[in-house]
């Protein structure tokens, strides 16, 4: 398990806890035979209580998840090795279409037509994707690298329309 992996598992083993918790103290509460007098004021206490005592554990869950939030780089260095791509109904054009493994690529997406989906596959996994907005809208970029030599393949995942699925490509990298 990577570190993301790690913090979502221990974040939600610990939510799962406490809902747990939270379940059979109800639980019990609704079996007590004594049913006096509701003490409001007591209650108002113990409300302010659990309410300090849940935003508390939802601030540490917010501070100890948000740095390991994956989001791609947009920014590369110098010496990046920049792409074009440009995507039409019902292609794609790659410029080049040949790369260099082990080198930051600075993906430069934009669209002649509708909004469509970069998803680079290496065989049946997914590597990487990215949204292509539709025409006119500011281009999108994309920071990232291979590590692997081979030819991927380039699936559109956003419907665009009647030939959406045939809507391929190939990226080679050596
Ligand atoms: Cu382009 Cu779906």
């Amino acid at each position: 398990m990577n570190n993301t992996q790690v913090v979502i598992a221990v974040a939600y083993t610990v939510a799962v806890a406490i809902a747990g918790v939270a379940s059979a103290l109800v639980l019990r509460s609704t079996r007590e035979k004594r049913r006096g007098a509701v003490d409001e004021a007591r209650l108002s206490r113990l409300e302010g209580r659990y309410g300090v005592l849940v935003v508390g554990f939802l601030l540490v869950l917010l501070f100890a998840t948000i740095f390991s939030v994956p989001y791609g780089k947009t920014n590369a260095d110098e010496g990046a090795q920049i792409v074009r791509v440009t995507a039409q109904q019902y292609g794609w054009a790659v410029q080049p279409s040949t790369i260099q493994a082990n080198r930051a690529v600075d993906f430069r997406l934009v669209s002649k037509d509708v909004q469509h989906g970069f998803g680079v596959y290496d065989g049946n996994k997914l590597v990487f994707q990215v949204q292509v907005p539709a025409k006119d809208q500011p281009e999108q970029r994309y920071v990232t690298s291979f590590d692997e030599p081979g030819t991927y393949e380039i699936n559109c995942l956003e419907f665009c329309g009647f030939q959406h699925h045939a809507m391929r490509g190939t990226l080679k990298v050596e």
